[in-house]
């Protein structure tokens, strides 16, 4: 159903717009550009740190650029050591000068504040994201700024109402928090963890990952109008080192990491013996399990939607297919089919469904990963199509005769790239599924409940979605077993992480 009504849709517009040959070949039907608007964006040449309720200058710079097109877009500030202790001493004062002792009633309406301004700046936000990040901007307007937003509605509501969350309790906050979140969903990963940290009376001191520093500086603004009182949220940008300096510093209470599973450990070992809380949403390698009894085509889809979007810069993303034996052709042919009608280009054009590789290192990783899957004798699908001269681009494809000891069905690719392999039996999809050391994420296709919930007993997965994929909810936990991480954001468990129960 959901193909047939793409379809209709992209032949209205070709009927009405077929002149164009600008497009990026390989096709069905072509679309004339459809740039997004970047008028509207306000960007500064040079960012500095915000600490304190301030923009404070910084001893050193470096530059942010488009990853579609390799052009410099800002100076960003880089944070030392004496900068990172600067915004933590800012935030230990707002937290008992103030935000600790403020009714939780004005803190929820400051959360509400920033919510709202947020939303009348979504477009800023969504441009501004698909600029530093390169992801389409289809993505970033439906998805990144809209959950964004949600997160900060949904916290706003609980603030006063922590203990009928926790009933029983008396919740306490815990202090000044430290957060430091990777380039793949840059304010939705800020969202994620201001939000409920604010709810919950701490205050903050947020890092950006080297990449994609624009729309948390964005958020710093939208945060100075909503007069969150000084030092609250304190967000500044750097490298791992600015991380490193944030993990050991001695006044931090709460450290929340998004990123890679290597550095996860890293900041296990530097956290452990200190009595700071911590949790990690590191990597995955997700199972995405097609039965013989699901709705094909839209499982291909979800498939399309589980591996491809964002340019698999997901970590939760399906990046292994399981599909049952009998439908393995019918899917691969599907498959074919369905990522030769995506188009790959400029991340601002409405009509992009994926866009550039984050960076340069990310679309090296990529590259090497998939030479290591043909050496190793698997078999590459890519789909056909020119990528433009300047900036990062990786065709959607995928490998199928994969093995699960093949190198491209253990490893993170973080790329657009799936790993295909089958099953016969439900209990076979339950082992191979497991058969890694990540725990993030699963999907399951099937017209049977019955199926869905025998699957989700026995999978090792924080999360499992069911004739869906890429599906999120603030009010919905998320979060990892084994090397994927621990602790939870979103919803209650979210709540808990940041309270002293
Ligand atoms: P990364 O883990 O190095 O970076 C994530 C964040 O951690 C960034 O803000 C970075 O500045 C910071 N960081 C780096 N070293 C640190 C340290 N020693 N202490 C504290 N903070 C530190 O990830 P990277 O290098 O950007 O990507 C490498 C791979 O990690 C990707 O190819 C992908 O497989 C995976 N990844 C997973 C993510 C997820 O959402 N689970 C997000 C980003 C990357
Ligand atoms: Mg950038």
């Amino acid at each position: 159903m959901f193909k047939e009504k793409t379809n209709s849709k992209r032949t209205i517009i070709s009927e009405g717009e077929q002149s164009s040959k600008k497009v990026i070949s390989g096709s069905l039907w072509e679309y004339s550009p459809s740039p997004e608007s970047s008028d509207h964006i306000k960007l500064k040449d040079r960012y500095d740190l915000f600490i304190n309720g301030r923009f404070v200058k910084a001893k050193e710079y470096f530059d942010t650029i488009n990853p579609s097109n390799e052009e410099k877009i800002a100076e960003v500030a880089y944070a030392s050591e004496n900068d990172v202790d600067k915004a933590v001493r800012a935030a230990e004062r707002a937290y008992n000068k103030v935000w600790s002792r403020l009714h939780p009633k004005e803190r929820a309406k400051v959360i509400f504040r920033i919510a709202r301004i947020m939303q009348e700046k979504a477009r800023e936000f969504a441009v501004i994201e698909s600029l530093d990040g390169g992801k389409p901007v289809k993505e970033s307007k439906s998805l990144d700024v809209p959950l964004s937003i949600a997160h900060f509605f949904y916290h706003a509501g609980w603030a006063d109402k922590l203990h009928y969350a926790f009933p029983g309790t008396k919740p306490r906050s815990i202090g000044v928090v430290g957060q430091i979140i990777p380039w793949n969903f840059p304010l939705l990963m800020a969202a994620w963890k201001i939000a409920p940290a604010l709810a919950c009376g701490n205050t903050v001191v947020i890092k950006s990952a080297e990449t994609t520093p624009l729309t948390l500086y964005k958020l710093a603004e939208v945060i100075q109008e909503a007069d969150l009182p000084p030092g609250v949220v304190n967000i500044i940008s750097g490298d791992g080192r600015t991380g490193s300096a944030i993990v050991n510093h001695p006044r931090i209470r709460k450290i929340a990491f998004t990123g890679s599973t290597e550095v996860g450990k890293i900041i296990m070992k530097a956290v452990s013996g200190s009595d700071k809380k911590l949790t990690l949403e590191l990597g995955g390698k997700a199972a995405n399990i097609i039965f013989e009894d699901a709705p094909i085509d839209q499982a291909v889809e979800g498939i399309i939607n589980g591996i491809y979007f964002n340019q698999g810069h997901v970590c939760c993303a399906g990046s292994r297919l399981f599909v049952q034996e009998s439908v393995r052709n019918i899917v691969i042919r599907k498959l074919k089919q369905r990522i030769n009608t995506l188009r790959v280009g400029d991340p601002l054009d409405k009509n992009t469904d994926i866009g550039a590789i984050n960076s340069k290192e990310q679309l090296n990783k990529i590259k090497t990963l998939v030479k290591t899957g043909i050496g190793e004798g698997c078999t590459y699908y890519e789909k056909k199509c020119e990528l433009p001269e300047k900036g990062y681009w990786f065709r959607p494809s995928f490998f199928t005769n994969v093995a699960q000891s093949n190198t491209i069905a253990q490893e993170e690719i973080f790329g657009p790239v799936l790993a295909v392999l089958t099953f016969r039996t439900p209990k076979e999809a339950i082992e191979k599924a497991n058969n890694t050391p990540y725990g993030l994420s699963a999907g399951i296709w099937t017209d049977k409940g019955s199926k869905i919930f025998k699957m989700i007993a026995g999978m090792k997965a924080g999360v499992v979605w069911s004739n869906t994929y890429n599906r999120f909810n603030p009010a919905s936990p998320f979060g990892g077993y084994k090397e994927s991480g621990f602790g939870r954001e979103g919803g209650i468990h979210g709540l808990r992480e940041y309270l002293i129960i």
